[in-house]
């Protein structure tokens, strides 16, 4: 498979301590793994090994100490490196239109004319299957599962190579979460892109993704192929993370519940 990103040593540190005693603390070491073309790569620790961390140093948002980021083709990395967050309506404003506010990215990244960029937006609000009058609402008529097509409506607006999914939908009901991942199923498909899924939930990495990464206290300690990592996990961390994943994914009924950051 023809690489389209690839991570080599990278290390990120964040100053920490008081003003009087600030000393450089190592959050992600010594990472390296590539996404494929087309590929679906989930990334999978427990919440502060680092995995937004490196999110954002792929975003260009994160104090890389060391080591290099290279994706394949032109294009600067913040717009061809497109995040999905949890919350989309932090990033939106709640009373303007969606429909303006998605122009508006293409006008950032001067995609399309003044003429022709309300028709892309349009089109995106109907890739992501939202209603057809939705171009002139507010953010905040729509449902937690409407809201999370807005988000992805508005990452694909930069026409990204590499979307990345940050627990994008940890929040959301079972069903509805099923209904965006099938969503960004579908437009993975259509539209040739990679994903990086960042989750903690082991069901979704098991059905969705190619390969995955397991990070440790901003280390990776083992990737592979997901089938290959399910069944046979090299690392005891894995192991763990897998026995506890285990009883939700037996036919026999348990009232375990997912454990949730
Ligand atoms: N801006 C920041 N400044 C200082 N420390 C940070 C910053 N962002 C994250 N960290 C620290 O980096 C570690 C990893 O955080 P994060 O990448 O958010 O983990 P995850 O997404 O896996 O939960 C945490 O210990 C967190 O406190
Ligand atoms: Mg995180």
């Amino acid at each position: 498979m023809t690489p389209l990103l690839e991570v080599r040593n990278l290390h990120v540190s964040y100053p920490q301590g008081s003003f009087w005693n600030r000393k450089l603390s190592p959050i992600v070491q010594n990472v390296s793994f590539d996404v494929g073309q087309g590929e679906t790569v989930g990334l999978i620790g427990e919440s502060g090994s680092g995995k937004s961390t490196i999110a954002r140093a792929l975003m260009g948002l994160a104090p890389i100490t060391s080591g290099s980021i290279h994706l394949a083709g032109t294009g600067t990395l913040p717009r061809r490196v497109q995040m999905i967050f949890q919350d989309p309506l932090a990033s939106l404003d709640p009373c303007m239109s969606i429909g303006a506010q998605i122009t508006e990215v293409l006008t950032v990244h001067g995609i399309g004319t003044p003429a022709d960029r309300p028709v892309r937006t349009r089109d995106l609000l109907d890739r992501v299957r939202l209603p057809v009058d939705s171009y002139d609402r507010p953010a905040i008529t729509f449902s937690g599962g409407q809201r999370a097509r807005i988000g992805i409506a508005r990452a694909l607006a930069a026409s990204p190579s590499l979307l990345i999914a940050d627990e994008a939908t940890a929040a959301l009901d079972v069903s509805v979460q099923a209904q965006i991942l099938n969503l960004l199923m579908d437009l993975r498909d259509d539209m040739g892109l990679s994903l990086l899924f960042i989750t903690h939930d082991l069901a979704v990495v098991r059905v969705l993704c190619d390969r995955a990464i397991v990070l440790l206290q901003g280390k990776i300690v083992e990737q592979g192929v997901t089938q290959d990592l399910f069944a046979q996990p090299s690392h005891s961390y894995t192991r763990t993370l897998l026995d506890a994943y285990r009883p939700l994914n037996s036919s026999v009924p348990s009232l375990k519940t997912p454990c949730h950051d």
